[in-house]
């Protein structure tokens, strides 16, 4: 207690809006935050946004804007949202601002002053999306092309681009030694071998600035050539834990020494290797102290698909999810909030996959939000307020002390035991079994209504009475504080029901009890539920209104061959066998439903059209088709089409061609292949 606490969730690149992946990892960020806060540490809990590098350049340009234009648009957007979802954020960093940008140079230095870092070319793979460099055994090869296993897209030859390198070769055997030093350093378990493992096969230096593009921090050092360098985006981006504490342009200060050394970093696991090999290094290398911990989460996935941006189908929007899920609001945040951030923290034990169903969030939300929780709430404070006016609650020794067929007795022991085990889950970043321990104490107390049944109680006159309802009333006052760090507004409302209105800290036992140190409460009675049970119809409309179509469809449908039957088409085709392919060669196609948003000839080409199809993606593809015998640009603009998404980018006549448009007819273009009906930019086929 009273320990400073940093938090950090990594920052997000500004190419598009937040989904729910990205709201996944603000979230459990955000609920270890206000665990802490009522503990009493003193806490601090930072994101922000990630706006240099190629991948952000690239993105302005397609959208016809500067970089500056695209993440002024789009970095508020961030933080909007997240104020939107009631994340308690102290400070929001974007990496364009000049508190930032300071530090990345004066860090640059100082590692530089160590002798880390010298000039040479570099040679060899780059994925834009991961902005990281790849040797070819950590790629996959398709066709021709080698692809980023995380973005499924093949990657660039970055061709002998003269580059500042960073001696990380030098770190390998301090890192190994650090990690053995502190088991607390890369957290769970298997991440950290993930990590032993890739130091263990040794490193290589690592290039940190590039020529090629300019939207980025400028090296603060000159390169004798003359060549004008920006910083690596990671190099840059990795700092903002560290410039988001340091106040005047130093590397260092108050709130550095404060929190540095309790800083836990929350990444996903497809961020491991830059968090815990390349930032530790760094910071090594400038004589920094390193972060406590790196903290990883797994995946969210949406029928086995990886949620990110670029895949239309699972773009999950948490504000349009949280607002189906509820929008009553009497004390604070809309409770759809509370719902989303439960199914989220609750389903899957941190560092695991998970696949996100609807089926599972209302299974969970009707069960465990609307039935255990709801319920309890309901059916007690009906009970209390019922009886409040001949029986009100109070609290008796003699009916609270040992003795193990002693209900209340029972109830306090769980309610200890619980608060003791909850906070160590929390301490230990585990908000799924907090959850699950929490819920074990909501389940006691609901057998408890049902072993003392106050109402024939009541009947009986039992001496007992005011006790049972008091053992009740303190034990509701102990679950809106449970629930607080993950159901902000759940536990607000229920505190306001409670007539609670003190500090919202963590109970604390005082001589191996925590019920009797709830305070003096006055309980009203709810005008309406809590978790309204979401039935089938309800379930229905809500998934209407809140995900794309494709979503909610059992599976994509298959394009089927065209049945015997079907008319043939104008000419006859050349008909030639090829080899037949297996399931798994046909599974590497990517095929996709666009839409042609334009089109336009190709000069001097008079069978190319160029295309802009959006596929559902942040940007439109632009693809050369060898369509344009057979149609006018005009023709195509608004007509659905298919496409190979993943075949690799090819310049063709000096346009850049990032898809291939599947049409039939051998020499010449007979005809465009099209679904039967409308489905989605972005659509599967399979
Ligand atoms: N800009 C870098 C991070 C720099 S930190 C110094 C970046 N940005 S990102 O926007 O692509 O993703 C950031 C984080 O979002 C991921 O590491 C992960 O924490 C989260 N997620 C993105 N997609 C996710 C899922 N599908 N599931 C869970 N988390 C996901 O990487």
């Amino acid at each position: 207690m009273n320990q400073p606490f940093y938090i950090t969730t990594p920052i997000y690149y500004v190419n598009d809006v937040p989904h729910l992946g990205h709201a996944y990892t603000t979230i459990v960020a955000d609920a270890l935050a206000r665990f802490h806060r009522m503990r009493g540490d003193d806490t601090r809990f930072l994101t922000g946004t990630d706006e240099h590098g190629q991948k952000i350049e690239e993105a302005a340009k397609t959208r016809g804007l500067t970089p500056q234009q695209l993440v002024d648009q789009v970095a508020p957007r961030f933080a909007e949202v997240w104020r939107t979802l009631g994340i308690s954020n102290d400070d929001f960093i974007r990496t364009t601002e000049p508190r930032h940008k300071r530090i990345v140079a004066e860090l640059w230095k100082h590692i530089s002053s160590t002798g880390d870092i010298y000039l040479a070319s570099y040679q060899g793979w780059y994925c834009v999306g991961c902005e990281a460099f790849y040797t070819e055994s950590q790629l996959v090869k398709d066709g021709d092309a080698w692809v980023c296993t995380i973005h499924r897209k093949p990657v660039n030859w970055v061709d002998k681009e003269r580059s500042w390198f960073f001696r990380l070769s030098k770190y390998a055997q301090p890192l190994i030694e650090h990690i053995e030093r502190h088991p607390e350093f890369i957290q769970p378990d298997a991440y950290r071998n993930e990590v032993m493992s890739f130091l263990r096969g040794g490193l290589k230096d690592l290039s940190i600035s590039r020529t090629s593009f300019a939207w980025g921090i400028p090296v603060p050092e000159a390169d004798p050539e003359g060549l004008s360098h920006v910083i690596y985006v990671w190099l840059d981006a990795l700092t903002n834990y560290f410039s988001a504490l340091c106040e005047g342009g130093e590397l260092g200060g108050p709130l550095v020494e404060k929190y540095w050394g309790n800083v836990i970093h929350l990444i996903g696991k497809d961020i491991l290797r830059f968090h815990a090999v390349y930032w530790p290094a760094f910071l090594m290398s400038a004589h920094l102290p390193l972060p406590k911990t790196i903290l990883a989460h797994g995946w969210w996935t949406v029928r086995g698909e990886k949620i990110s941006k670029s895949i239309a189908a699972t773009r999950i929007d948490p504000v349009k999810l949280s607002e189906g899920l509820g929008s009553a609001s009497q004390y604070g945040l809309p409770i759809g909030i509370d719902a989303m951030r439960y199914y989220l923290l609750r389903e899957v034990p941190l560092g695991n996959d998970g696949d996100f169903t609807f089926e599972s969030l209302f299974g969970r939300y009707n069960a465990e939000l609307a039935n255990d929780l709801g319920n309890l709430i309901n059916r007690s404070l009906t009970l209390i307020t019922k009886f409040a006016a001949e029986t009100p609650p109070a609290f008796d020794e003699t009916f609270h002390a040992d003795g193990t067929e002693n209900p209340s007795f029972q109830l306090e022991s769980l309610a200890v035991e619980t608060c003791r085990n909850v906070a160590r889950e929390l301490q230990a970043c585990a908000p799924s079994r907090a959850l699950e321990q929490t819920w074990r104490f909501i389940g006691g107390t609901n057998r408890f209504i049902d072993q003392t049944q106050p109402w024939t109680m009541a009947k009986a006159k039992n001496p007992a009475l005011p006790h049972t309802l008091w053992t009740l009333q303190s034990s509701l006052w102990l679950i809106a504080r449970l629930i607080a760090p993950v159901l902000p507004a759940a536990s607000a409302q229920l505190r306001g029901w409670l007539g609670d209105h003190g500090p919202l800290t963590w109970p604390e036992s005082t001589s191996g009890r925590v019920l009797t140190t709830a305070p003096a409460l006055a309980c009203t009675m709810p005008a309406s539920p809590l978790f309204p049970r979401l039935d089938d119809a309800a379930q229905a409309a809500m998934l209407s209104r809140i995900v794309p179509p494709e979503v909610l469809k059992p599976a994509a449908p298959a394009v089927k061959a065209p049945a015997p039957t079907e008319k043939p088409p104008a000419a006859a085709p050349t008909t030639t066998t090829a080899a037949t392919i297996g399931m798994d060669d046909f599974k590497k196609v990517e095929l996709r439903a666009g839409r042609v948003l334009s089109a336009q000839a190709v000069p001097k080409a008079k069978k190319l059209l160029h295309l802009s199809v959006d596929l559902g993606e942040a940007n439109p593809r632009s693809i050369v088709a060898g369509i344009a015998e057979r149609y006018a640009p005009d023709q195509l603009v608004g007509k659905q089409v298919l496409v190979v998404a993943n075949l690799a980018p090819a310049e063709i006549r000096g346009i850049r061609s990032e898809g291939m448009i599947l049409a039939a007819g051998d020499d010449s273009i007979l005809g465009l292949s099209a679904l039967d009906q409308d489905v989605p930019a972005g659509t599967r086929v399979r």
